[in-house]
């Protein structure tokens, strides 16, 4: 099966009421692990690089992973840059093979917005690839960048429309309070997101596909592992999932998790070293870390986003 783009799983989660997993990778045992419980789910499969993981591992290699991975799981699997904040870097990605792209123009004024993301999707659209625009602005850490509290922004329904139609993106990401990394909210308060601002925009664009960033629920259980083997992280409180659960079932049809696959990578090394302490081979400690990313990955695409079996 060659890669495909969101378009077709997108149609069937929105209709469907569940979410398709965008997960960021890499590296070979982050695409492995995850790939490895999407086979076993049938699950269909987005899989996200930011330019941070294009700088880090290199363009190509990832490609020629995720081809590996498609071969291995013949499951239809969108290659998606994420967080794309200029025209020349999408459209290096949409030359070399990716199959979506996001163009992040949230930190500009609406109209910059709007004429970066139509620059973009006219470039996109004439080679095969689709775009996912954002209106509205996340708190939190990408790329080294860091946006404050103050500088996030709740996403104005009243907007969404004109973005997107004069835009032509295939698929919005929306503020509603979650937020990048694995401090999402204050320790001690009740986390929540601003489902209502979501309803407003499904009135307003109805069938169009909703994107939900900072979406980890930055599992306790991998925070633990960290803190119980030499880590030292302070309060980290993630999107709950029954929250995950409604948003899937409403017009969100990609969710994004990449810190959840960073704390069970590091948790699982952590307490690998620590009860292995003279072990110096890289398969011994990778091996355990990429068997608990499948686990992790699973139990996201069975029991949060419902997209099992969608394959
Ligand atoms: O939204 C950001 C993603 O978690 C990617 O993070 O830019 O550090 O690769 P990164
Ligand atoms: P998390 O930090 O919650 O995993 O969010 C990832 C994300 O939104 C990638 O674009
Ligand atoms: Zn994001």
């Amino acid at each position: 099966m060659p890669l495909v783009t969101s378009t077709e799983m997108f149609k069937k989660a929105y209709e469907g009421g569940y979410a398709i997993g965008a997960f960021n990778v890499n590296n070979m045992e982050i695409i492995q692990g995850i790939t490895e419980a999407a086979k076993e789910e049938n699950a269909p499969l987005i899989l996200q690089v930011s330019s941070g993981a294009r700088k880090y591992a290199n363009h190509t290699y990832l490609m020629k992973l995720i081809e590996a991975a498609i071969i291995e799981t013949d499951l239809p699997i969108c290659v998606h840059l994420d967080h794309g904040d200029t025209f020349e870097l999408c459209k290096s990605c949409i030359d070399g093979g990716f199959t979506s792209v996001m163009i992040d123009g949230s930190h500009h004024s609406f109209e910059e917005n709007i004429a970066l993301t139509r620059q973009v999707v006219e470039y996109a659209h004439d080679h095969g690839v689709v775009v996912e625009g954002e209106l509205g602005r996340l708190e939190g850490v990408e790329d080294d960048v860091k946006v404050s509290a103050e500088d996030a922004s709740y996403t104005n329904p009243a907007q969404v429309q004109e973005f997107v139609e004069r835009t032509g993106v295939d698929s919005l990401a929306i503020a509603i309070g979650t937020s990048h990394g694995a401090y999402k909210f204050k320790p001690g308060t009740k986390p929540q997101l601003r489902f209502d601002i979501l309803e407003e925009v499904e009135k307003r664009l109805p069938g169009f596909p909703i994107v939900l960033h900072g979406a980890s629920s930055v599992i306790p259980e991998f925070v633990q592992m960290i803190n119980t083997h030499g880590g030292n992280m302070p309060d980290a409180i993630g999107v709950p999932e029954d929250m995950l659960r409604r948003a899937a079932s409403m017009a969100v049809c990609k969710i994004n998790i990449d810190s959840d696959l960073r704390l069970a990578m590091t948790g699982t090394i952590r307490k690998y070293f620590a009860e292995h302490p003279a072990d110096f081979d890289p398969r011994q400690y990778l091996k355990p870390a990429r068997a608990a990313i499948k686990e992790m990955v699973r139990h996201k695409l069975v029991d949060v986003l419902g997209c099992n079996g969608k394959a």
